[in-house]
Parts: structure tokens; sequence; C-alpha cells
């Protein structure tokens, strides 16, 4: 006889098997689609098994009308959600999975109703107390992440003075209350230090992401995804659920590779960037006066006309072609040029955009071949032979300051060198900064030239141009 605990322990390995195929298959754009599909399927699997095996029955009506509310919030989310607002959501969604853990920590050392004893009652302990504070850092780090983001909160980094002395403090203040936490549980007086321990978890939470400037968020972005990873492993080491257990790590640690390759592109130290007090806030609008030489602007018809003399051509897509929606018709120039001879390539930074992959997933979406995408690494070497390098809406990615001002808010980040070409044509609407709010010496080189707008207004002109 196969028992029901079987099936459902069988059901595990095959979704931990598939969440580990969907994460292969996410690493490459060609398999991208596939690995979605993986994920689905692995989550699909993990939901019934569970329900089927650890929920009683007489609960589900319960369990279903919080299926339908989750399910109908989160759709009409997706549906609703722009692809600029991605990083947002991704915010929030993590901030569900810390509050998650947070409210499972409760309920777990409220209702442990005493089964459980001596060394097995302190790793319990434990288990909750870590689970409860990872959690609430989560929570309210992603619901600051959240706030920065989108703007709602300002992106300049809060350098309180004796920050880190502060962070000690709250540090050393945690263990004290896992101390008095874990020797109070079983007489009873575990909630105080729970909740206290809770108040400073939130705190550091709030803390850590506001010290983190505007540059440095897309390394926030990705160690929350860490973050919300172990917090979910936490829930599953209290609720002894392996597959919890095992796909919180898989998040956890892709989350924190993620972070390091994120810290890696833009040559930041990991330890730094969460010590926070680094870069400035979003795009502000720049004075022209504080730059030597000229603005030289350009229009549609020239840009055509120079694409179409060129040989090689190098399109660097930035946020802006993002905001503008402008994928489609840079696929159709695109065709076009290539079709008359031109060899094009983009060029893509690790930053570019606002999450991980923005770019990629836009040109993907606009059926843009894979085989003419380079990331910086590939194709940095190569603009001293590139004739035309168009800059869509992009800014801080192919600004020189990074190499010119080591201290500045981007210093040292590495930066696709475009200014190395030919001639460089920035399309962008105004002279504002880009995220980091540094001004960009590349609009005053004798070799660029500045095609104003809308960059989908700008392109479409282009493209009937050309
Ligand atoms: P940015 O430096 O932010 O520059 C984008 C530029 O696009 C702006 O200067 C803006 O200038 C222009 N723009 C906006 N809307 C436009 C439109 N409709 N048409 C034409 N141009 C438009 O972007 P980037 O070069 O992609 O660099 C990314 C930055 O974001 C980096 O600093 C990075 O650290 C940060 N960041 C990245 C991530 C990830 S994970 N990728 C996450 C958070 C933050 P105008 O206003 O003058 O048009």
């Amino acid at each position: 006889m196969i028992s029901i605990q079987g099936v459902v322990t069988g059901s595990y390995i095959i979704a931990i098997v598939l969440f580990i195929l969907a994460l292969g298959g996410l690493s490459n754009q060609e398999t991208a689609r596939r690995g979605n599909w993986y994920g689905i399927f692995g989550m699909t699997i993990a939901l019934v098994a569970t329900v089927v095996g650890f929920v009683n029955p007489e609960t589900y009506p319960i369990l279903l009308a919080a299926l339908v509310i989750g399910a109908s919030i989160g759709l009409f989310a997706a549906h609703r959600i722009q692809m600029t607002q991605m990083p947002e959501l991704v915010a929030v969604l993590h901030s569900l999975v810390g509050i998650a853990a947070v409210a499972v920590g409760y309920a777990n050392f409220m209702g442990h109703g005493g089964q459980l004893t001596g060394v097995e009652l302190t790793i319990h302990d434990i288990e909750t107390y870590i689970g409860v504070l990872i959690g609430a850092v989560t929570f309210s780090g992603s619901v600051i992440a959240f706030g920065k983001l989108s703007g709602r909160i300002g992106g300049n980094p809060l350098t309180l003075p004796g920050r880190h002395w502060f962070n000690l403090g709250l540090l050393l203040a945690v263990i004290w209350f896992g101390y008095q936490f874990v020797i109070g549980s079983a007489a009873g007086t575990g909630m105080l230090p729970l909740l206290i321990m809770t108040v400073i978890a939130l705190v550091f939470g709030i803390h850590m992401v506001m010290a983190i400037g505007g540059a440095d968020m897309p390394v926030v972005v990705s160690m929350l995804n860490s973050y919300s990873g172990w917090a979910a492993a936490a829930v599953g080491f209290m609720l002894g659920n392996d597959l919890l257990i095992v796909t919180g790590a898989l998040v956890g640690s892709s989350g924190a590779i993620l972070s390091y390759i994120m810290c890696r592109a833009m040559n930041r130290k990991f330890l730094s960037v969460i010590a926070g007090g680094f870069g400035t806030g979003g795009g502000t609008s720049a004075s022209s006066g504080e730059q030597d030489g000229e603005i030289v602007a350009i229009e549609s018809e020239e840009t055509a006309a120079l694409l179409l003399a060129a040989k090689e051509v190098m399109i660097i897509p930035g946020y802006g072609m993002a905001v503008a929606q402008a994928q489609h018709v840079v696929n159709e120039i695109t065709k076009t040029l290539r079709g008359k001879g031109v060899n094009v390539r983009f060029g893509i930074h690790p930053v570019a955009g606002r999450m991980p992959g923005h770019m990629n997933v836009l040109l993907a979406e606009a059926k843009v071949p894979y085989d003419i995408v380079y990331e910086l690494d590939e194709i940095n070497d190569d603009f001293p032979k590139i004739d035309v390098s168009m800059v869509i809406g992009a800014n801080d990615i192919v600004n020189p300051s990074a190499q010119t001002d080591p201290d500045g808010p981007i210093g040292g980040m590495p930066v696709l060198e475009c200014w190395k070409g030919e001639t460089t044509i920035v399309l962008k609407r105004s002279m504002a900064t880009g995220y980091a709010g540094v001004q960009n010496p590349l609009f005053f080189k004798d070799n660029t030239r500045m095609l104003f707008g809308d960059a989908k207004d700008t392109l479409d002109a282009v493209f009937k141009a050309l």
C-alpha cells in the first residue's frame, strides 16, 4: 500500500527537481520560457501535495477562500503592472514573504503546546526566533525598497552619525533578547523578548535600506530576494517542511549569488553596499553650465542617414527605452539596417534599467535575435571599431565619469565606452541626469549628438526616414 505520506514526499522531490530545472532554465534567454513552466508545474505540485498531505479537510473552504482572494490579487496586480514597475512589485512580494515568516513564527511559538521539552524545545525556539528575525528584516526592508524604487521615498542614502555603532547595538540587543527568549520560553515568558526583537528587526530593516543610495539599489533588490528565501527556509524548519527548506535555500542562495554578480558588475564591495551611505537620489535636472563643451543636437532624418552610412552600429538600451516602450521600433530599425548590410549589435550593461535582465526581457519581447545581443564584457573592447552607437534612454551606464571621477557616486562602475567609437547618438528627452543623479560628460563630447524627445517618437521618425 502506498501511503499518503509517501505520495507527498515523492511529489516534493519532483517539485524540488522542477524548481532546480526552473532556475537552470532562467539562466539563459532561449530556455527562460521553459524554465518558467518548470517553476509553474513545480509550484502546482507542491501546493496540491501540501494541501492533500497536511491540511485538515474540514478547513478546505477557508483555505479555498484564501487561495481565491490571494490568486485574484496576484492576477490583478500582474495584469495592471507596467514593465517599468516590476522592481516595485518584486519588492512588495518580498515583503509578503517576510510578513508571512513573522506570522508563522508567532503562530508556531504560541501553538507548540508544550509537547516539546529539553533540547528539542530549545532548537524549536531558536528556529522560531531566527525565522521571525529574518522575516521582520525582510518585511520592513522590502517596504522601504518599494518606497525608494517607486519614488515615494527619496533616493539619497540616510547617513546617521555613528550608524555602524547603531547597527552593532541592534545586533547585540537581538542576541541578548534571543537568550531571554530561549530561557523564558519554557516558563511562558518568551513573548515579550520576541516582541521586542521583532521591533528591533523592523527598525534594522528600515535603517539598512534607508542607508543605501540610489545607484546601489539593484543590489538591495537582489539582497532582499535572498533574504526572502532564507525567511522561507526558516519557516520550513519551524514547520518541519522539507520542501520549504530546500526551496527557501534555492531562492536564498540564488539571490545571494545574484547580489554578488550585481556588486561585481558595479565594482562595489557587498559589505560596503550593505553598510550604505553611498550614491544619491534619482534623476534630477542638471544645467549644462557645469560642463565644458557644447551640446550638439541632431534630428531624426540625420540620424537615419548616419545609421545608413555606417558599417558597424551598436545599440545601447537603458531605462528610457523601457519607459518609452520603444523596443518594437528598435527591432524594426535593426531589421531594416541588417537588411541593408549594416552589422547591428546590442551592448547590454548588467544594471541597465531597473532590474536584473530588464533590457534582455524587453529585447526578447520585441523578438530581437539573441545572437546579436552582447554583455558589457563581451563588447566593450569593440567600440573603437564602431561607426555609430545609438544610446536609447541610457545614462549612468554610458557615463565616462565612472572612470574619471573615482570618488563620484558611480566611480569605479564599469561603463559601456561608446565615446571611443566614431559617433554616439544619445536619445533622451532633456538634459536630466540618470538614476544616480550625476551629470554625464558624454553628452558634451565632440563626437556625441543629442536626439531629444521621447525615444518611441524619435525612433518612429528615424524608422520612417530609413
Ligand atoms: P538611467 O541612468 O536611469 O537613465 C535613464 C535615462 O532615460 C534618463 O537620463 C532619462 O533622461 C531617459 N529617459 C527616461 N524616459 C525616457 C523616454 N520616454 N524617452 C527617452 N529617454 C527617456 O538608466 P540606465 O542608463 O539604464 O542606468 C540604470 C541605473 O539604474 C543605474 O544607475 C543603476 O544602478 C540603477 N538601477 C538599476 C537597477 C537594475 S537591477 N538594473 C535597479 C535599480 C536601480 P530624460 O529624463 O532626459 O529623458
